[in-house]
């Protein structure tokens, strides 16, 4: 019965530890691939990850943002990390 007890603690506080670190860290990457590709394919941003600097993603992004780009501020510090630390997807 303790055992019983224990594994459950464990498996709620992976439960929970998981969560939160989904929630504080989103994925730059799965964000580009789900709010960026509404209006355009997803090759027209990689044909950016080798020319672009951080920069001037940042000013791209941005103006992305008033087309009306869904992102909020850590999502779109997360997209932009990932947009400046690669070279394709
Ligand atoms: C609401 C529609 C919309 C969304 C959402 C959107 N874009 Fe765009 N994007 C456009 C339009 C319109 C253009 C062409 C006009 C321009 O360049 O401003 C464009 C052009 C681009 C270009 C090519 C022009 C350049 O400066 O290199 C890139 C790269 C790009 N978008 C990246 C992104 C990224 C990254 C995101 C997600 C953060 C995104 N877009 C989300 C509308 C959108």
């Amino acid at each position: 019965m303790q055992k019983l007890a224990i594994g459950i603690t464990f498996l709620v506080s992976l439960a929970v530890l998981g969560a939160y670190g989904w929630a504080t860290e989103p994925d730059g990457k799965q964000l580009i691939q789900s709010r960026c590709t509404v209006c355009h394919s997803q090759a027209r941003i990689e044909r950016g990850l080798r020319s672009k600097s951080p920069e001037q993603w940042r000013q791209t992004v941005n103006r992305m943002i008033s087309h009306g780009a869904e992102l909020s501020t850590p999502e779109k510090q997360a997209v932009l990390d990932f947009l400046a630390n690669s070279d394709s997807f």
